[in-house]
Formats: C-alpha cells, structure tokens, sequence
C-alpha cells in the first residue's frame, strides 16, 4: 500500500528517488522550486533540458537528478490560475498523473511532489491540494502498490497544514 506523506522541507534536500519539478514550458529553468532545483542539480541539468524541446502545460518530461539526493527529476508546468474558466484544475490534476506515470515506467518507488502552480501560477492552495491528493488516489486505485511512499513537500507550513488536513479525512 503507498504511503501519501506531507512534510515541510526544502525538495531539493529529499532523499526521494525522483523529485518533481514545477517547471514552466520552456523546461529552462525559473525562479522558486524550478530555480532552486536547479541551483541544486546543477549546470548539467540545463544542458539536458535544452535537449527536451520544452513541454505542454499538463504534459510531464524526465531527466537525471545529476547533483541532487535524487535519481531523476520529472519536470511538468501546471497552469497558471485565470480564476478556474480555463480548466485549471483538470490541467493541474494532469500534471499528478502523467508524473505519476513517468514515476512508474522509470521504477521510482519513492516520489516528491511540490505544491505545483500553487507559486507564481497563484493556483489556490487549498484547491490545488484538493486536486493533487484526488489525482494520486485515482492513479493509486489503478496501481496500488506501484510506489512505498509518495511525499507532499510544502515549502511553506500553510500548505503543511492544508495537507495534513486533507490526508486525515477518511475517503468517501
Ligand atoms: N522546495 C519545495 N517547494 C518549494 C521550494 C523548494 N525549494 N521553493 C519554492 N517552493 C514552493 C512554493 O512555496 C510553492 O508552494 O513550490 C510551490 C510552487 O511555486 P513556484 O515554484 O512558484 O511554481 P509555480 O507556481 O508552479 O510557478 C511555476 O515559476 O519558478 C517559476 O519556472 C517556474 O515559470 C515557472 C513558474
């Protein structure tokens, strides 16, 4: 059975075998949890985006995690809010499942997730959490033992709290 865990922690610093990137399109790097994993990995991980041709909102693409804790890194660009009457929310849940997907053909059994959109997209917290634990539990009921634990790294203690919330209500 995989095991949801939401902490507080800098994702760069997570042990995980994959960590997943809130990216932007372009895959070229940015500023927050994108800059900063970059930062970590190092100039190397650039080089390998160049190479990736960018990436569909939604839509997630893979590279090693070169000077990080973690094997590889899967960079996916959530949407940016426009106040929910552009299928944000769909797009966002897209983003959970086709890492997840990503995460399972490379064997990963250990995955982190950041608060994706949730930054500089001004995604909602609380519904995008929503959406992100309703994306993994859907991809988990089609494959429940695919990975031991997947992570909620929030960087900040609100997002902490909205998830510690949500994963202690029992499922309908
Ligand atoms: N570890 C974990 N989470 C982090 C870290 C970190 N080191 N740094 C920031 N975060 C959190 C933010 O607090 C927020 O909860 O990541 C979440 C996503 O915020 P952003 O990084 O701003 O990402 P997003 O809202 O998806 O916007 C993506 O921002 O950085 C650029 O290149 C990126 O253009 C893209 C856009």
């Amino acid at each position: 059975m995989t095991q949801l865990i939401a902490l507080q922690t800098d994702i760069t610093q997570l042990p995980a075998d994959i960590i997943v990137n809130a990216a932007n399109c372009s895959l070229l790097g940015g500023g927050g949890v994108d800059g900063a994993i970059h930062r970590a990995a190092g100039p190397q991980l650039l080089q390998a985006c160049r190479t990736l041709g960018g990436c569909r909102t939604g839509e997630a693409k893979i590279t090693p995690g070169f000077n990080l804790p973690a094997k590889f890194i899967i960079h996916t660009p959530g949407p940016v809010w426009h106040g929910g009457t552009r299928k944000e929310p769909e797009l966002l849940a897209c983003c959970y499942t086709n890492a997840l997907e990503l995460a399972l053909k490379y064997r990963g059994k250990t995955v982190a997730f950041p608060c994706i959109s949730t930054g500089v997209y001004g995604f909602p917290h609380g519904l995008a959490a929503q959406t992100a634990l309703s994306a993994v539990r859907q991809f988990l009921l089609a494959h429940p033992n695919a990975f031991e634990k997947i992570y909620f790294a929030c960087f900040l203690e609100t997002d902490l709290t909205i998830y510690q919330k949500l994963l202690q209500e029992p499922l309908c």
